[in-house]
Order: C-alpha cells, then structure tokens, then sequence
C-alpha cells in the first residue's frame, strides 16, 4: 500500500465556498495552500493570449507545457503570475470562466498540471483545492473533503460577493451558469467532478463559513 501523504484534499462544485474555507484550513494548520482552479484559470489565460485554436487539443496542450505559471501567496492573497505580467485579477474575469472547460477537457492538460500540483504537495504540508484531489492527484491524502451546498445557496454567494465588489450580477442569471458548469464538470470524460469514496461529505448550505472550517479542522487533526 502507498504511503498516505500529508494532503488535505477538498473538493466540490463552484460556490461551496471551497477557497475561503480552505485557505483558512491551511492557515490554521500552518500548511501550504494550493488553489488548483488558479492553475486552470491561469493556462486559459495563457491559451487565449496566444491565439490557441480552441479547436486543437494539441495545440492548447503544447501551450500549457510551456505555461511560465508562479503562484505565491502574499498578505493572505494567492497571487498569480504568467510570466511577467501578473493575472491575479485577470484570471477571475467571465472571459476566463466561460471558456476555462475548453482547456481543463483536454487531457493532455490535465496531466501537466496534476504533475505540478503533485510535486507542489510532495515538498510540503498542503491544503489542496480543486475538483480532482481526493480522486485523482492525491488518492492517498490523509484526509478529504467534498464541500457541497445547494446551486441556489451557490448562487445566491456568488451573487452577493459580486455585488459586494461594486460589480453587477444578476441571481438567476448566474444560477444558471453554476447548473451548466455543474453539468459539464459531473458528466466531462476526464476527471469528473465527484466525492470520493473515502471523503467526507459537508454540505455547507445551512452553515456559516467558519463552521464548515471548523468542522474539516477537526476531521484534519482526527486523521493526524
Ligand atoms: O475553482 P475555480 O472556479 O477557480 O475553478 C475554475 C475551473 O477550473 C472550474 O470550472 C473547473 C476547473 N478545475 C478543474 O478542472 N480541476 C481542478 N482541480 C480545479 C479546477
């Protein structure tokens, strides 16, 4: 049997709340945090920089495997860059959301960044966030969570944290767009978006923030 790593791995759909909660994990414990839906974010920007046919899995997997991708995290704040030029913000946009299943479909892709985010979990104590952790890149985490809520609670956050930054959102509309990407990320040939078998399951609709990061402390430090 492999050795079981020193991985939190928290996985679920878009608006659980998985990115605030996990980073408060992994500042509680003191561990590293990686965001792997940056990583994602971040070689969609790069493809669409380049002028990558989306049309040609080949041609967009040539271009992440040469991804300049750093990410650092710098007063609580994942920071990105590709490059020289910094995406930290660039890469949160609807132009980047709405085409992102273009280039984390391909395999090839795939495969690239689970290598990195792998080599990043083996150099220290993480706290890995994404889709595919508990099954795919860390399936032998020391413990992991699948962080669910109801698409309207979903939307109803993301709605208001829009709002909250001054920008327009309409509820429905993004409801809708949150049914899609759920969707698209169950039923996607490679790495489809599921708990799994071993993981914990916290649904967070009727819970604050703070309660569903207390709650995977305590299943952390239990598992230690
Ligand atoms: O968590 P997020 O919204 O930043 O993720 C953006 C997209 O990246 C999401 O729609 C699915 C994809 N993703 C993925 O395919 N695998 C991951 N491990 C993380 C994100």
């Amino acid at each position: 049997m492999t050795a079981i790593t020193n991985i939190i791995a928290i996985d679920g759909p878009a608006g659980a709340g998985k990115s605030t909660v996990a980073r408060a994990v992994a500042d509680t414990l003191g561990y590293a945090f990686l965001d792997t839906g940056a990583m994602y974010r971040a070689a969609t920007w790069w493809v669409l920089q380049r002028n990558v046919d989306f049309e040609d899995p080949e041609a967009i997997e040539d271009a992440v495997r040469v991804l300049p991708l750093e990410m650092r995290e710098e007063a609580g704040r994942s920071r990105v860059w590709v490059g020289e030029h910094e995406v930290t913000d660039d890469i949160r946009t609807a132009a980047i959301t709405d085409t992102i299943w273009r280039v984390d479909e391909v395999p090839g892709v795939r495969r690239h960044l689970v290598e990195l985010q792998r080599a990043f979990g083996a150099k220290q104590p993480t706290v890995a966030e994404g889709r595919d952790m508990g099954t795919v890149v860390f399936p032998n985490a020391r413990c992991k969570i699948y962080l669910d809520a109801d698409p309207e609670v979903r939307a109803r956050r993301r709605t208001d944290e829009l709002q909250a930054r001054g920008q327009e959102a309409d509820y429905e509309t993004i409801l809708a767009a949150i049914r899609e990407r759920d969707h698209r990320g169950m039923t996607r040939a490679d790495s489809p978006l599921r708990p799994a078998p071993d993981a914990v399951r916290i649904d967070t609709s009727g819970m604050s923030l703070k309660e569903a990061v207390d709650a995977i402390v305590r299943e952390a430090r239990r598992t230690k």
